[in-house]
């Protein structure tokens, strides 16, 4: 997600899970292959398993993109046909490919090609304002043409004209229902779905019924709510109690921004965790502290600071 995973933040994803599949930032090939601080853009951290999106439509681009994935290590890399933001639209890629299907299995054609690593594909389920199954059917036909066997769903229409990128989030109604029959038509073909997953018991019920679920609101807001996620997807024994998990989390966290201080700025390092804060009464207090070390730099305080919050979250239950 685009200003939210940023290596840090898949960081603190990757402590407060050790199985969860993680995403990039959409990067514009562009950027991957010309930008001056391209290495600080694309680097992993040992975050595996992670894919990392790249949003274009100049195959030789993403052919290029494509290497460097495999290169950084990533397992996977997933281009963007969901992005209905206008600049993305002026560069003509994201959401409106919708509309160039052959232009999208091309791409992923040469993608799949270039290097021995899993492509795939984020897309909505159509464009504009009108449902059409049959549009979504034909461009995916096209696409899995191209060798890909990885699709994740935004179950919603992009709107590409005269709708924010937020609204383009919210207004055009979900329909899982398309998911679940385009998954019939072609059953080899992994669909995981997103949009509008609310809790993580919801992801857990809804994975019964797809081949994946994707989240993104919910942890860029929350990140914490990934307590017991490994427990209850995948089996793994975890600490039993919230509080205990959390300390040990910002103490993991803080050791690794203490690593990264000298390269990064405290503000991109340290806005992840802030999502600790997520619906408890007593943070307006110690955000504003946070806020003011922040400017000061006093890492030790900040982490003390946090720790404090989570005590004294304890004590008010
Ligand atoms: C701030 C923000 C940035 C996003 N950036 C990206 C992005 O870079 N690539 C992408 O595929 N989707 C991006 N999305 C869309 C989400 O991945 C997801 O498809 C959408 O929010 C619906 O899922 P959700 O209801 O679980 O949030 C972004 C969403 C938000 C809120």
């Amino acid at each position: 997600m685009m200003g939210y995973t940023t290596p840090h933040a898949r960081k603190l994803y990757r402590i407060l899970s050790k199985k969860i599949f993680l995403f990039t930032e959409m990067i514009p090939s562009k950027t991957m292959l010309y930008s001056k601080n391209k290495d600080l853009i694309i680097a992993n951290y040992n975050e595996n398993p992670v894919a990392l999106q790249v949003g274009g439509a100049d195959y030789q681009d993403l052919a290029k993109c494509t290497k460097i994935a495999k290169a950084y290590n990533y397992d996977e890399i997933n281009l963007n046909v969901g992005c209905p933001s206008r600049p993305v639209q002026k560069g003509n890629f994201g959401a409106c490919l919708m509309k160039q299907k052959t232009l999208v299995r091309n791409c992923l054609e040469a993608m799949i090609e270039s290097k021995d690593i899993n492509v795939s594909m984020k897309c909505r389920i159509g464009i504009g304002k009108e449902l059409n199954f049959n549009f979504f059917y034909y461009f995916i036909e096209e696409v899995i043409k191209s060798g890909i066997e990885i699709i994740y769903v935004h179950a919603r229409n992009a709107i590409l004209n005269n709708l924010s990128p937020k609204d383009n989030r919210t207004i055009p109604p979900l329909n899982y229902e398309f998911v679940t029959n385009i998954k019939k038509e072609f059953p080899h073909i992994k669909f995981i779905l997103n949009g509008g997953i609310n809790s993580i018991e919801q992801a857990y019920g809804l994975s019964e019924l797809y081949d994946g679920i994707m989240v993104g609101r919910l942890i860029k807001n929350n990140p914490f709510c990934l307590f017991n996620i490994d427990k209850l997807f995948f089996n793994v024994k975890t600490v039993n109690k919230e509080d205990d998990y959390c300390q040990k989390i910002v103490l993991e966290y803080f050791q690794y921004i203490k690593q990264k201080l000298e390269n990064d700025s405290i503000f991109r390092l340290l806005s992840p965790l802030l999502g600790i804060f997520f619906n408890t009464p007593n943070n307006k207090k110690f955000k504003s502290k946070i806020q003011l070390n922040m400017k000061n730099y006093e890492i030790d305080k900040l982490e003390n600071l946090f720790l404090k919050f989570i005590e004294e979250k304890k004590n008010i239950r």
